[in-house]
């Protein structure tokens, strides 16, 4: 009795915490031998299939945790309705090949030398091992064998799917088409479908539309995963847009090449999506005894909206994705020179930044773009990893040593997948790009992609990394990567192994990340490509952040942030305050809207420093201080997207609150008031109803006077419920205004 005590009083506390990711007591993978049913349970989904009376491997349920013991029947053969529906498209599958009449979205599509194109799989046998599970599949007639795995995370019930693809037939064959997985929500015909849009510095717009019959394809064919789409669906029962109720399923794709993600809805009103490499111009020849393995596709549940799906992705991948997970460090408030200086990097303009970056409280300075080979502008040096001897006469030394000396420690901006024709590396290893021979070489911002796929030029990519982090003191590398394919050849690789270059140019590209880790530890990376063109699961086992967009401009941020978050824990999601105007837009904010937009993520200060007056110093100092404050919540708590700024909306508030419930922090930014209409009140979420909460105004001014004149009177201390329902009335008013304030828990440490 007592101990039942104890164990009521541990979860009422854990619920009045507010910790949504309690672990679930627990776990299990179990397989029914009678009714030969598999079901996964954890962090309160259940995923469940069986093999059918044809042997093939079925879907049965997705969603909410079902209790122990409910009946989960048998798979069986849908026969089909009529002569034109094949028994093999009726019955949904879980890894679906392509043969016997299969007309919806193969998982797995080969060719083989005797013109045969038929793949017909079924299951072999099994094995689980805690929280994973493979499933071997066979063909019927030919030794092509695909190993499915499941792994369940006991926390946020979020799935990882992967397939993997063996040739144990005595001839090559070629696959045409691989997926990761294929997801089957249950039938019917009232979905609908978010995902993200964009290009370069406009990336992440959410769309939001109806699942139709037919299907929508979501992809990149561009080698890399693309600022167009995001490889991030979720899908929701009904269509009521409501970020807080309702059922969601969704999924993320960890792979930063070509991929494709397609959602179709079948003449039975089955709905499924298959994610993987992308089809479009793809082969990939495997010898016998030869693998080809996919990527892993991430799938979850939630019955808490869009918004409680990003809180399950978000906390996924602060545990379980990061190279510092399950404990990822804050990411450093950092300043970078880019919009500073451009391609006009130098000792002595760049000491000149350091000083003034780490008068305002910046931990990490970033050179960026500019301090190598003969690299004036974007026309050469790409390819060349040697310092310029005329910007920096004696090396990066001094230059490290006083950012060192300045309490930071020292980034630098690489971009080694890419090379500029007037380089060095090029005259001599013309052959190393990206190219069809004999054809003309179509050039982005001047350079062409190396083909990582190949072993040498990996390895000089990895020798020049591993040079310059020997020989100077690097705490953090921006890596950059400003264009797209073309002319996708490989001429060394002969005819039918080229295309495998969709694999293995991203496969060498994670060895060379993963290697670089390993050998120097406290390495840290950011991922950027033009802005938010390589944000992805995959990309993100081994990088700590990502470059979101160019964009700067801090009300566009705004939707492309809302956008990003998503898919992606603003834990990882920069955000520099720059210069106003902006230049992408002229738009003029004031230093203080432009903190409070970028203090939503990971904060860096990209300004031009050396223009600045004191007051701009003064308010920086005063903001990164209380962005020091909030980071911990806001980088790697639970976020509330409270109004949105998508669809022109004039309003965005965010709240964060923290895993242990301590605190909560809001941003509210107003675009411009038309005909006098108050801001909207702002309610927030998450909270402890009984607890007590006492209100810290986030402002420029120590005090945060200003700021507190921009609420209708509030109290200083009131209960987690008012906080909640009694909602909160600020007078904003004007153009590009904004507020902020942080809740802290009375009482908590
Ligand atoms: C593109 C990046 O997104 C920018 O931040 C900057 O690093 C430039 N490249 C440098 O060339």
């Amino acid at each position: 009795m007592q101990l039942r005590g104890l164990c009521n009083t541990l979860l009422l506390m854990t619920l009045a915490s507010g910790a949504a990711f309690a672990q679930p007591a627990r776990n299990q993978i179990s397989y029914d031998a009678q009714t030969r049913v598999f079901r996964l349970d954890g962090g309160g989904i259940t995923y469940a299939f069986g093999v059918n009376d044809l042997d093939e491997v079925q879907p049965l349920y997705w969603g909410a945790q079902l209790a122990k013991g409910d009946p989960l029947p048998a798979a069986h053969t849908n026969s089909g309705v009529a002569s034109f529906d094949m028994p093999t498209s009726t019955t949904p599958q879980e890894f679906a090949g392509w043969g016997a009449g299969l007309y919806y979205e193969p998982a797995l599509k080969i060719t083989f030398p005797d013109g045969n194109r038929d793949l017909v799989l079924h299951y072999v046998s099994h094995h689980i091992d805690g929280d994973s599970l493979t499933l071997v599949l066979k063909d019927v007639e030919r030794d092509v064998f695909v190993t499915l795995h499941y792994e369940i995370d006991p926390s946020t019930g979020i799935l990882g799917r992967s397939a993997e693809i063996e040739n144990r037939t005595r001839q090559p064959l070629t696959i045409m088409q691989a997926a990761a997985a294929t997801w089957a929500l249950p039938q019917g015909t009232d979905y609908s479908l978010y995902y993200l849009t964009g290009r370069w510095a406009g990336e992440d717009h959410v769309q939001h539309e109806a699942v139709h019959p037919g299907a929508r394809v979501l992809e990149s064919r561009r080698g890399s995963t693309g600022h167009q789409n995001n490889p991030w669906f979720a899908i929701e029962r009904g269509s009521t847009g409501n970020e807080e109720t309702g059922d969601v399923w969704f999924g993320a794709l960890a792979w930063s090449g070509s991929w494709r993600i397609t959602v179709e809805q079948d003449a039975l009103n089955q709905v499924r999506v298959t994610g993987g490499y992308n089809p479009f111009d793809f082969s990939y020849r495997l010898a016998p005894g030869e693998k080809l393995v996919s990527p892993v596709f991430y799938g979850g549940f939630t019955q808490h909206g869009v918004g409680g799906a990003s809180r399950l992705l978000h906390r996924f991948e602060l545990t379980k994705i990061l190279p510092q997970a399950p404990h990822p460090r804050p990411r450093p408030v950092l300043y970078n020179s880019w919009e500073a200086t451009g391609f006009d990097v130098n000792e002595a303009g760049q000491e000149a930044l350091a000083e003034k970056a780490a008068s305002i409280g910046v931990e990490r300075f970033v050179m960026d773009d500019g301090w190598f080979g003969q690299r004036k502008d974007d026309h050469a040096g790409l390819g060349d990893w040697y310092v310029n001897p005329q910007k920096f006469p004696h090396g990066l030394k001094p230059l490290i040593d006083k950012v060192h000396s300045l309490g930071m420690d020292f980034g630098l901006w690489v971009e080694p997948e890419m090379v500029n024709p007037d380089s060095d590396l090029y005259r001599k290893h013309p052959d190393w790009v990206l190219n069809f021979p004999g054809r003309p070489r179509t050039q982005g911002r001047n350079q062409l992609v190396l083909n990582l796929a190949r072993q040498d030029v990996r390895d000089y990519v990895y020798g020049f990394l591993d040079k310059l982090l020997n020989e100077n003191d690097i705490a953090f590398l921006k890596w950059d990567y400003n264009r797209n394919w073309s002319e996708p050849g490989w001429p060394a690789a002969g005819a039918e192994d080229e295309q495998q270059v969709y694999v293995k140019y991203t496969q060498n590209l994670y060895s060379i990340l993963q290697e670089l880790r390993a050998k120097h530890p406290g390495l840290e990376i950011e991922s950027c490509s033009g802005g938010g063109g390589r944000v992805d699961l995959g990309i993100l086992r081994y990088t700590d952040e990502v470059w979101p967009s160019d964009n700067t401009d801090p009300f566009d941020r705004l939707s492309i942030q809302d956008g990003f978050t998503y898919a992606y824990t603003p834990g990882v999601m920069m955000a520099w305050v720059t210069d106003s105007p902006n230049w992408v837009n002229n738009r003029t904010t004031s230093v203080e809207y432009r903190f409070l937009s970028s203090m939503q993520g990971s904060l860096g200060v990209g300004a031009n420093l050396n223009k600045w007056q004191p007051e701009d110093f003064a308010t920086a100092k005063q903001l990164i201080g209380e962005y020091k404050e909030i980071r911990e919540t806001v980088q790697h708590g639970r976020l509330y997207r409270l109004i949105s700024p998508q669809q022109d909306s004039e309003h965005s508030v965010t709240e964060s609150v923290a895993q242990n419930g301590s605190q909560a922090v809001v941003f509210a930014l107003l675009h411009s008031s038309q005909f006098g209409y108050p801001f909207p009140s702002i309610f927030l979420h998450g909270l402890d109803p009984g607890a007590q909460y006492r209100i810290h105004w986030i402002s420029s001014q120590p005090d945060g006077a200003a700021a507190r004149m921009m609420a209708a009177p509030l109290p200083e201390t009131a209960s987690g419920a008012y906080w909640m329902n009694h909602g909160i009335a600020l007078s904003l008013r004007g153009d590009f205004q904004a507020a902020a304030f942080r809740l802290d828990k009375v009482g908590a440490p």
